[in-house]
């Protein structure tokens, strides 16, 4: 998706800046959610919501037969959350492996915002 696709900006400040964000991916096989992130100060509004709605709706588009995603088995509020959304605890073992590529996180980013300026680009 379109980084204008993905992210929901909070407006009516002179600042815009961004509150929400998620990643969705389609291999042709299978769709993945990543990442769903709001910033504490705007939870419990439906703009998690509405960012899942949107990049399930693109991949339904693009005729994706199944969504996937990965919560930590410790996250309790965000497997409420996808359960509310429909998404319910499937019997998979899931294996991974790091590459050593350093990561920018966004969830980083929500929780402590930097700058504007700072966001690397
Ligand atoms: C998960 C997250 C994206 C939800 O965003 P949000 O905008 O607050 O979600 P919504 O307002 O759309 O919530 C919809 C419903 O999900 C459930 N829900 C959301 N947050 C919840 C929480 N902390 N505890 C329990 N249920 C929760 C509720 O049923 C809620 O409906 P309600 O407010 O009417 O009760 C947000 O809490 C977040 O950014 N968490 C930290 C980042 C994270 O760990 N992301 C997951 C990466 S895999």
């Amino acid at each position: 998706m379109a980084e204008k696709d993905c992210a929901i900006g909070h407006e009516g400040t002179a600042l815009r800046a961004i509150v929400g964000t998620i990643m969705a991916g389609y291999d042709g096989h299978r769709g993945w959610l990543y990442t769903a992130a709001v910033s504490p100060q705007h939870r419990r509004q439906g703009i998690g919501s509405k960012l899942v709605q949107h990049a399930e709706s693109v991949l339904i588009a693009m005729e994706c037969p199944k969504i996937n995603l990965q919560v930590r088995a410790s996250n309790a509020e965000v497997v409420a959350f996808y359960k509310k959304l429909g998404y319910f605890t499937e019997e998979r073992i899931t294996h991974g492996k790091a590459s050593q590529i350093a990561c920018w996180s966004i969830l980083e980013y929500l929780s402590l915002p930097p700058k504007l300026t700072d966001v690397p680009v």
